[in-house]
Order: structure tokens, then C-alpha cells, then sequence
């Protein structure tokens, strides 16, 4: 299922800063208005982390970090201006990301027009993934904690596409 996300070998140094500031941050909804996010992270941040230090050479893109309330569902979409995402949750619990499968995954005979083909991106914490945000997908945080994500977003702007993005990774990943 690599063409929806891909589970790099790569833990994140910079999740206990995260942790540690959880308490410091100022939420806003964003310019977009679509979700809740932490305005101007700090993007020194890319460099204290030895894998996005190495993509961010090519993909350019921007560190983000996002919550989401205790028992909520975002609902389903495509990301409005990114292509791809590499993600990060900070902790285990219980919250599910699904991605709706694309037409050559299902068999249509099985479904009909009240199912939705799916598959279940169960994070392992502290691990980056990468994540095709122009594939259909839904976010349910079924646990009465906040969940939280840091997110390093590439735009559709940058004219990269998520399987050249999935190639480096992998080669990255081969590599170290
Ligand atoms: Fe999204």
C-alpha cells in the first residue's frame, strides 16, 4: 500500500521538544480556517532532525504541527494545497487515518454505493511517514485525549510528485 503512505525507518529527534513545549503553544485555526494548527513553528526544527534535514535539500517544504480534539472525525478530503506530507504523532492512542482505496484496489462487484473501499493507517508513534494528501482521506480521534501531529507539508506548488518523493525516501532509508 505504498502508494497511500510509506512507514520510513526514521524516528524523530524533535518529538520531545514538541512534548516539552505542549503546554506553550498558541492555537489558531489557521488561515485556511480548516483545522487547528500552531502558527510559525519554529523552522530551525528541520535541521535539528537528521532525515527532514536531508529531503528538506530537495522537497522544501514546511513544518507544521496540528491537533485534534478528543472524539472528532476530520472529515473526508483532499489537502487543498499540499501534494504530499511526512507525518508524525507523538503518542499512542486511540486514533485511526484511513484512506479511501483508489478504483485498480477494490473489486467494484463488492461494493456498492453506501461502502467506501478503505485502507487503515495505524501510526507508529514517533516514526516519519510519508503521505499521499491527494488521495482521498479521514482522520477519526476516538480517544478523550488531544491528538497531535507534526506534519512537514511539500505543496502542489512544488511540482514533485509523491512516487518521486517515495523513491528518494527509500533510497534514504536503504542508505542510512
Ligand atoms: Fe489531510
Amino acid at each position: 500500500m505504498e502508494k497511500y503512505f510509506y512507514k520510513t525507518s526514521f524516528q524523530s529527534p524533535i518529538v520531545d521538544y514538541f512534548l516539552e513545549n505542549l503546554e506553550n503553544y498558541i492555537w489558531t485555526s489557521g488561515s485556511r480556517k480548516t483545522q487547528w494548527e500552531v502558527l510559525n513553528v519554529d523552522q530551525n526544527l528541520i535541521f535539528l532532525d537528521p532525515f527532514l534535514a536531508e529531503i528538506h535539500e530537495d522537497f522544501k517544504g514546511q513544518l507544521n504541527f496540528f491537533k485534534f480534539p478528543p472524539n472528532s472525525n476530520y472529515i473526508w478530503h483532499r489537502d487543498g494545497i499540499n501534494q504530499f506530507n511526512i507525518n508524525l504523532i507523538l503518542k499512542k492512542q486511540n486514533s485511526v487515518t484511513i484512506f479511501e482505496r483508489l478504483n485498480e484496489d477494490y473489486i467494484s462487484e463488492d461494493f456498492h454505493r453506501a461502502l467506501r473501499p478503505i485502507t487503515l493507517l495505524d501510526y507508529d508513534p514517533r516514526y516519519w511517514y510519508l503521505f499521499n494528501a491527494q488521495i482521498n482521506h479521514t482522520i477519526f480521534n476516538l480517544s478523550t485525549e488531544v491528538r497531535y501531529l507534526i506534519t512537514y507539508n511539500v505543496l502542489k506548488s512544488s511540482n514533485i510528485d509523491y512516487s518521486t518523493a517515495l523513491d528518494k525516501i527509500k533510497k534514504i532509508n536503504k542508505k542510512i
